[in-house]
């Protein structure tokens, strides 16, 4: 990667799902240690975006392009993205019924460790990681030897995608309304999380409708998803003006 390259450059991304276009010309960079807050009206594509980026496989990609850390990210296939450092949370976490908690995340960790040339960590680490990071996320230690969020109500759900997210330090994280379903404490602790990892230099695009939380975390840059790309590129004033006047607001003015 030559140093001018930015962490993420998305350009004229275009995304179907099944027969319908959602996604049709989406650019977008992301810088290393950046932080992009993205909103959109319901329905704009921000999970789409997302999903997209994982390689989920009902997400087609149609058009355009994605380098991620200097490689086609498109090309790779998901569990080779997650290694080139992406994280892409869920904004509806699926329970996988069987597979313990601990177990997924460590397998997760040992995956990237060995794709970084690293030993595996050992249980007794991992162990002393895991409840470690439990504790600062607010989730119920027991909830570690359960199956993956089987069970979980919607903010220990949130707060278990907060938890992979911890551990596995990516490079690139997409949050996607990772606050809705989480009490207060549960958004501080995002908001700690966010900012412990931003010191080690992961970047983050954020999505959320959350004024309180999108001020806390200081964005670089805000972005506005609507008729499938980016429509307005701002700073924390255009959070709070869509936070203000909602979203159809911003359609009048803007596209006028
Ligand atoms: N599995 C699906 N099948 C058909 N349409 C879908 C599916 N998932 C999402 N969509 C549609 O794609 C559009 C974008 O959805 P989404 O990316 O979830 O929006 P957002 O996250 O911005 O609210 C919506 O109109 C939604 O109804
Ligand atoms: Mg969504």
């Amino acid at each position: 990667m030559t140093t001018s390259e930015p962490l993420l450059q998305v350009r004229d991304l275009r995304v179907d799902i099944g027969e319908r276009n959602v996604l049709n010309s989406l650019s977008l960079d992301v810088e290393a240690g950046a932080l992009l807050v993205l909103m959109g009206a319901n329905g704009s594509g921000k999970s789409t975006f997302g999903l997209a980026l994982a390689g989920h496989p009902r997400y087609r990609v149609s058009g355009g392009s994605a380098r991620f850390a200097g490689q086609d990210l498109l090309a790779l296939a998901p569990h080779e993205r997650s290694r080139a450092g992406l994280f892409v949370s869920f904004q509806a976490p699926p329970d996988i019924p069987g597979v313990k908690n601990n177990l997924f995340i460590r397998s997760a960790m040992n995956a990237q460790r060995q794709a970084r040339g690293e030993a595996p960590i050992d249980a007794f680490d991992f162990l002393a990681d895991a409840r470690g990071a439990a504790r600062r996320v607010g989730l119920a230690e027991t909830l570690l030897g359960r199956p993956v969020n089987d069970g979980f109500s919607g903010g220990e759900r949130k707060r278990n995608e907060l938890l992979q997210l911890a551990l596995l330090r990516p490079r690139l994280a997409v949050l996607d309304e990772i606050d809705s379903g989480m009490d207060i404490d549960g958004v501080r602790a995002v908001v700690d999380e966010v900012q412990a990892l931003r010191a080690q230099g992961t970047a983050f695009v954020v999505i959320s409708h959350y004024l309180q939380l999108i001020e806390a975390l200081q964005p670089d840059r805000v972005l506005r998803l609507a008729d499938g790309g980016i429509a307005e590129t701002g700073a924390l004033d255009l959070a709070r003006d869509i936070a203000r006047h909602g979203f159809a607001r911003a359609a009048a003015t803007v596209g006028a």
